[in-house]
């Protein structure tokens, strides 16, 4: 019988790849035999991720742009499907995070995180998307969060876009499940990165200790086997999902 996870043959665009989270779900889906595509803005530290990947018997190609740069996407996009012949999983994860209550939020602070966040979602998922509809099949896969559905003080345009991509999620999985394509989201809880290593670092860090029922954060490859499952045949009849990887953090009554 195939290996339901096997990913030989297949190709991948990972948007916000050269680290964290990203990173570790371009591992997983390299380690699945997939051929993925390296994103973020500078070029220098897309080649030591491609280097990384390398060294794990990894295909890596090096795919610089600005996420909130749709044309360039695009651009980039077409150019990885030209060069490998295929496009089989789209994975928007690219992000970053401020913490600023909602009376002092800046409007350009808003703007710039739904940006990011969900209008790079929207844009180059459809790019993505184009070429899978020509192929008959293929995966997309948002990088969501727990604040989409948990309220919490000083993040309202982060919170705000990741719930926007929860509900685009949902769309795109309508309008493209007839079409051989598959469309699903992860929302992480608190995973130790770059992103988040001033909470780690600080009392918050017992917090989520405290909170969490398995008693600790995450770690990013736990959000790349996630990944791993829904870019692959497993996940075949999965389909407008949010899958939360938290630990137990939001179904928790602890404290
Ligand atoms: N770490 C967590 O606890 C956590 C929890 C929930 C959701 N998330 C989400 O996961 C995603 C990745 O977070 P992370 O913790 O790995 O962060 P990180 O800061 O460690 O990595 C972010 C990556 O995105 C790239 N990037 C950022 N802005 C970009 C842009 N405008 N264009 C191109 N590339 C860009 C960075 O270069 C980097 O490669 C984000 O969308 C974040 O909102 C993270």
């Amino acid at each position: 019988m195939p290996n339901p996870f096997s990913l030989e043959g297949r190709t991948a665009v990972i948007t916000g790849a050269s680290r964290g989270l990203g990173y570790a779900i371009a591992h997983a889906l390299g380690t699945a035999g997939a051929t993925v595509a390296i994103n973020a803005r500078n070029p220098d530290q897309i080649e030591a991720a491609c280097s990384d990947l390398a060294r794990d018997g990894i295909q890596a190609h090096a795919l610089p742009f600005e996420v909130a740069d749709g044309a360039a996407g695009q651009a980039a996009i077409d150019r990885f499907h030209d060069e490998t012949g295929r496009l089989d999983i789209f994975v928007h994860n690219a992000g970053h995070g401020m913490r600023v209550p909602f009376l002092e939020h800046g409007f350009e602070a808003w703007q710039s995180t739904l940006d990011v966040h969900l209008s790079a979602g929207f844009r180059l998922a459809q790019a993505a998307a184009k070429h899978m509809d020509a192929a008959g099949k293929g995966r997309i896969i948002f990088t969501s969060s727990i604040m989409a559905s948990t309220g919490r003080a000083t993040v309202p345009a982060y919170a705000a876009a990741k719930g926007g991509l929860n509900a685009l999620t949902r769309s795109m999985a309508t309008e493209l499940g007839p079409k051989g394509m598959t469309v699903n989201a992860i929302a992480p809880g608190y995973i130790a990165t770059e992103l988040t290593r001033d909470l780690h670092e600080s009392e918050f860090n017992a917090f989520v200790c405290r909170q969490t029922p398995v008693g600790r954060w995450g770690e990013p490859n736990e959000i790349g086997w996630a990944a791993l499952y829904l870019a692959s045949d497993a996940a075949a009849y999965v389909n407008g999902h949010v899958l939360t990887v938290d630990g137990g953090m939001t179904i928790s009554l602890n404290g």
